[in-house]
């Protein structure tokens, strides 16, 4: 199974100038990677998600490169064009030439009262658009502690039970266009991580769930994100559970992102 490592760069860098200068960076080390190895990453696909006013530069920069770019959020109300200020669309997105979306990250569930009803309308939305959708669910410090993870994800997960019955003729796609991301909300810019075991048997968990709602749906790709550095990337990697990374902080340098990426490349 190919292994993922997406960057999502957030609400960074300030300035185009610094996007150029990362952009440059990880051009620069692909290139060299693929000289020392002759493949370029040929068992982890990577992705970087910069913030919508970069996007389109982002994208128009990769677009001859291995490397592929996804929004990190898209429009709730509409799937193409419509009077909702300040939006975007999974139409702009796409027509922009990236080719998936973040869905559901707990900075938006939490500073925009992500719903599991909206984030449905954008999984449709995203979905109609051809646009890959990386779904990322995850437990507060406060579950975590009361033991309610599990509880907590399968009702994150109930988005992608309602997407497989409002529309079943998905399934035959559904496993290469979704991926599910598990970030504990306390692990997320924090430096405090779950063990290996612990992702491991979550990731179990969740990789059993989504069999349980369409078993086409048991080869899910389920990334784990939450502070993932160059020097914890290769224990995750080394489980069979996790299938790569979603990576916030150590995205925004070349170096220990495409580290992150060659521990899964392996
Ligand atoms: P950090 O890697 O900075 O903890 O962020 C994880 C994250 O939120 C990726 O979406």
């Amino acid at each position: 199974m190919q292994a993922w490592v997406i960057g999502n760069w957030k609400q960074n860098p300030a300035t185009s100038h610094e996007v150029d200068v990362l952009l440059d960076d990880l051009c620069a080390a692909m290139n060299t990677a693929k000289q020392i190895s002759h493949d370029n990453f040929a068992h982890c696909q990577i992705m970087v998600a910069p913030s919508l006013i970069h996007l389109a530069a982002v994208q128009a920069r990769l677009k001859d490169t291995p490397i592929l770019c996804a929004a990190q959020d898209i429009s709730a109300h509409s799937a193409s064009t419509g009077a909702y200020t300040g939006e975007c669309s999974a139409q702009q997105i796409a027509d922009v030439g990236a080719t998936w979306t973040i869905l559901g990250h707990s900075e938006r569930r939490q500073y925009h009262q992500e719903s599991n009803d909206i984030l449905l309308q954008k999984m449709t939305h995203a979905l109609s658009q051809k646009l890959g959708v990386v779904f990322c669910i995850g437990e507060t410090q406060a579950q975590y502690d009361a033991k309610q993870t599990l509880t907590v994800l399968d009702n994150q997960l109930t988005v992608v039970k309602a997407l497989i019955d409002q529309q079943p003729e998905l399934l035959d796609t559904l496993s290469t266009r979704l991926i599910i991301a598990y970030e504990p909300v306390w692990a997320i810019g924090t430096g405090k991580v779950p063990t290996v075991s612990e992702v491991s048997a979550t990731h179990k968990h969740i990789k059993q769930t989504l069999a349980e709602f369409a078993d086409s749906q048991a080869n899910m790709t389920v990334l784990y994100g939450g502070s993932v550095n160059a020097d914890n990337a290769d224990s995750f990697a080394a489980d069979p559970m996790i299938d790569g990374a979603l990576v916030g902080g150590a995205s925004l340098k070349a170096e220990s992102f495409l580290t992150i990426a060659s521990a899964f490349d392996k």
